[in-house]
């Protein structure tokens, strides 16, 4: 036998076994035998490396590490679902469908909604080629080495289908959560407060081989791009589909007729949940007929023919030992409860928030009290309510601090705002540590690994003041904070010089001007080109730029008048960060520079997302709402209140041919540009 055949047999029978072993739970070799062939594959390979293919499973134990993360466009778009809550809204949603669709009973596709995170997988002529995590829908990163070593994904499908994008879930079953957990701990690291968090940890590992020692899991709920396979109309048959192509799927899906059905559903999958290996959060419905799918259509970025409903947030009372303040980036005092900590949502809470002072007179908290806490999915747990009943005698009212409790500046309270804040800015550390993390945060300047535990240590150990002073820390400073090794300091070093590299819009956003989010970052740096042309701008020029008024450009105008901030600007930008400069060109070259579209309602012949494409490929500006600003708004079918709005503003309304007939002429603009 030849190599190469010796090799695609051991391949053929390790997947095979892997199947057996981890998707469907019933391996057929002991250990030891499949160590020996996984061993003969792995030296048969070290000999031939020319015959190493993508989807060998010796891949599966992670490979060497990575530097970033690419990003990947998703060809279709990655949704997500509209919620119910209640009995009522899973009804409201049927009747919807019922109406839309003009019939008196639907079937529905029933599933599990697992609590992990969304992955797509792409496979061509049968082969695992990339996978990426959700990002925002549109953008995700690519983490196919890690998703190889997730062992219930297969390399390989059992068909060369040309071309199949597999959706699906990733997560971590409760035995290995523990396991991993108790792992953490013998190491002395930290341990995950729940599976979703420890799966998405895992996942986001630049070394894959981290990744591969920690079990992830993986069922698939759809599919995006498919080609050369015929796929059965309806999404039932789609999921048995992917089973036979050897995609994990979890088994409790069903078919079902009317809200009667889906409602009986949910009541079934409740009472099983806690027997469920892994954590779901609630259950999906869909049109189970694609044909019909596609007639509902979306809104937005959720389709119209599935819903998931949820399982209600979980509640647990317990009592509340005292109100502590936290101080934010903007200087808003938050009062925290801290509880004697009671178990709820699948962790362990010790404190929970209670929004503003206004709340907790509404809600007549008070220390000593006896409260219930809620926590619903990954949100911040908050105090829901106070069980009166059992008020006992020794309770306190609690006081708004009039100065801050960190850096004892005084605290303000504006008239028409409920929060009180402090007044000390950049002065006070709490300030200071929460606009270094916003600065540091992915969306910002991306400097990995530079956590909340870093920064707290960082700004008290007086070595960073300001986002400046992360440019100037030298390796022997770094080393000498607590839980720091050679390598995690080398680490944080490389990420904080590799974000001096960056865009004029990351660098605006990262300053943390009040109300100039990361979409009016990206107006401004689009507006402008350039940062010096921004520093220039007075109030009034700052309106011409879209969406900005007059709250905002005051922000902005305040934050720039600042010496100081003035100051880190310059010195961020001596310490080499720097971003490509563009001269305004896009502003004004292209035939739509300067209009603003709006787009609304359902499209027959293109996504919103293409259209979007080419109208800023064509330099227009895509918006979300309808204002003066606007110049067309573009309207679907079943478009809404933008369409309403358009109209009452006078805005010029497009239907999808006139829109059709506009682009037709700068087609050749696209095809050269
Ligand atoms: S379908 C076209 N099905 O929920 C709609 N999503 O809230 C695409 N999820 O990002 C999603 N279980 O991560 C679908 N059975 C299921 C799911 C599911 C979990 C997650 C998924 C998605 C999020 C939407």
């Amino acid at each position: 036998m030849s190599v190469a055949t010796r090799i695609a047999r051991l391949r053929a029978q390790i997947e095979q076994h892997n199947h057996r072993y981890y998707v469907l739970d019933d391996p057929n070799i002991s250990d030891a035998e499949y160590d020996q062939l996984f061993r003969e594959l792995q030296a048969l390979e070290a000999q031939h490396p020319e015959l190493i293919t993508p989807d060998t499973p010796t891949l599966r134990v992670g490979g060497t590490p990575l530097k970033i993360f690419r990003e990947v466009q998703h060809r279709t778009p990655m949704l997500s679902l509209n919620n119910a809550f209640s009995e009522a809204e899973v009804r409201a949603f049927d009747a919807r469908i019922r109406e839309a669709l003009g019939v008196d009973e639907v079937e529905y596709a029933v599933e599990l909604k697992f609590d992990g995170l969304a992955v797509t997988l792409t496979y061509l002529d049968g082969v695992f080629v990339q996978g990426a995590t959700r990002g925002d829908g549109s953008v995700g990163e690519d983490v196919t080495e890690n998703l190889r070593t997730v062992r219930d994904i297969p390399l390989r499908l059992n068909e060369p289908v040309a071309e199949l994008e597999v959706r699906g879930e990733v997560l971590m079953f409760n035995r290995d959560f523990e396991l991993l957990n108790e792992a953490q701990r013998a190491r002395g690291e930290k341990e995950f407060v729940n599976p979703r968090n420890a799966a998405a940890g895992s996942l986001r590992q630049l070394d894959s081989r981290i990744t591969a020692a920690r079990r992830l899991s993986f069922f698939a709920y759809g599919m995006g791009r498919c080609a050369g396979i015929e796929l059965p109309g309806e999404h039932h048959s789609q999921m048995a589909l992917l089973q036979r192509l050897g995609v994990a799927v979890a088994h409790q899906r069903r078919l079902v007729r009317g809200a009667s059905g889906l409602l009986d559903y949910f009541a079934d999958i409740g009472r099983i949940r806690a027997e469920l290996p892994f954590a779901i959060d609630g259950v999906v419905y869909k049109v189970n007929d694609t044909a019909l799918q596609q007639q509902l259509g979306y809104v937005s970025r959720a389709p119209r023919f599935a819903i998931a409903h949820k399982f209600p947030a979980e509640e647990a009372s317990t009592t509340l030992l005292a109100i502590e303040i936290q101080v934010g980036r903007t200087g808003a005092l938050t009062p925290v409860a801290r509880l004697a900590p009671v178990f709820v949502g699948g962790v362990t809470v010790t404190n929970a928030t209670l929004h503003n002072e206004d709340e907790i007179r509404r809600k007549d908290v008070r220390i000593n009290d006896v409260v219930v806490v809620r926590r619903a999915g990954d949100v911040i747990p908050e105090v829901a309510r106070v069980v009166l009943e059992h008020r006992p005698a020794d309770t306190r009212a609690f006081v708004m601090p009039s100065v801050c409790p960190v850096c004892g500046s005084h605290v303000a309270k504006a008239e028409d705002e409920a929060v009180s804040r402090c007044t000390g800015g950049l002065f006070c550390p709490a300030q200071r540590k929460q606009a270094l993390l916003h600065f540091a945060g992915r969306r910002a300047m991306n400097i990995d690994g530079l956590g909340d535990k870093l920064v707290e240590q960082l700004v008290d150990a007086n070595l960073v003041r300001t986002p400046a002073d992360l440019y100037r820390l030298g390796l022997l400073a770094v080393i000498e904070l607590e839980r720091m090794g050679e390598k995690s300091a080398v680490n944080l070093l490389a990420a904080i010089e590799h974000s001096k590299q960056t865009t004029l819009a990351r660098f605006i956003f990262a300053l943390g001007i009040r109300n100039v989010g990361e979409t009016t970052a990206k107006d401004l740096a689009q507006h402008y080109g350039s940062l010096d042309k921004l520093l220039a701008a007075d109030e009034a020029d700052l309106l011409q730029v879209r969406d900005v008024g007059p709250v905002v450009a005051h922000s902005i105008r305040d934050f720039l008048q600042e010496m100081h901030n003035r100051e880190v600007i310059e010195q961020l930008r001596a310490c080499g960060v720097a971003w490509q400069e563009h001269e305004m060109r896009v502003a004004t070259g292209l035939p739509l520079s300067g209009k603003t579209f709006v787009l609304t309602g359902t499209l027959s012949s293109l996504s919103r997302d293409a259209a979007k494409e080419k109208l800023e490929a064509l330099g227009a500006k895509v918006s979300g709402s309808v204002s003066k600003k606007t110049d067309y708004v573009l309207a679907g079918t079943e478009a809404g209140s933008k369409l309403d709005k358009a109209r009452e503003l006078g805005v010029t309304i497009l239907d999808e041919a006139q829109f059709m007939a506009l682009l037709a002429p700068l087609a050749d603009f696209q095809s050269a540009g």
